[in-house]
């Protein structure tokens, strides 16, 4: 498609919903700001197992997601979580993500900690509840809400 195209589709989007449009494209700066930083990231882990490139499990989980749960994340995320996480790997553990949208990254998390791992999202979207299981428990909920 060109990007013209996209262009017009973003255009008519805008128009059918003018409020959801103007707010996203007032995100837009940021969006930018992100895929800026996102690109221009290098990994500066010390720790061995990623300064000799070798291999991040979040990321490849992500790669190899063609289809099915999807999972949003900034790619230098990865590096990030892998090199403060990765010591939790195989042990028990309780992650809880905010945000769970299309679900994809809890099955992520859990593929990444292993066996022993329960998940817990929290998402504003009481749809998100549909991606409990025995490992995975969700709050639907405002991440500002105290109580
Ligand atoms: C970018 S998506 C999450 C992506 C997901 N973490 C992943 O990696 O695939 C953002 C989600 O955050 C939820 N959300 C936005 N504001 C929230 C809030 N104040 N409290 C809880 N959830 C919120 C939205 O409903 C949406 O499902």
């Amino acid at each position: 498609m060109s990007e013209l195209k996209k262009l017009a589709g973003l255009a008519c989007s805008v128009a059918r919903s003018p409020r959801l449009g103007l707010r996203l494209l007032g995100q837009l700066p940021w969006v930018m700001r992100g895929f800026a930083y996102g690109r221009d990231y290098r990994n500066q882990d010390a720790t061995p197992a990623a300064a000799d490139g070798s291999r991040n499990p979040l990321r490849e989980f992500f790669d190899r997601r063609q289809s099915g749960r999807g999972i949003w994340k900034w790619l230098h995320y990865f590096d990030i979580y892998h090199r403060h996480l990765a010591k939790f790997i195989g042990q028990e553990t309780h992650v809880m993500e905010i945000g769970v949208y299309s679900g994809g990254s809890l099955e992520m998390w859990r593929d990444y900690f292993g066996a022993r791992c329960q998940v817990y999202g929290v998402d504003l979207q009481a749809a998100c509840k549909a991606y409990e299981n025995e490992y995975t428990k969700i709050f639907v909920g405002d991440q500002a809400d105290r109580e």
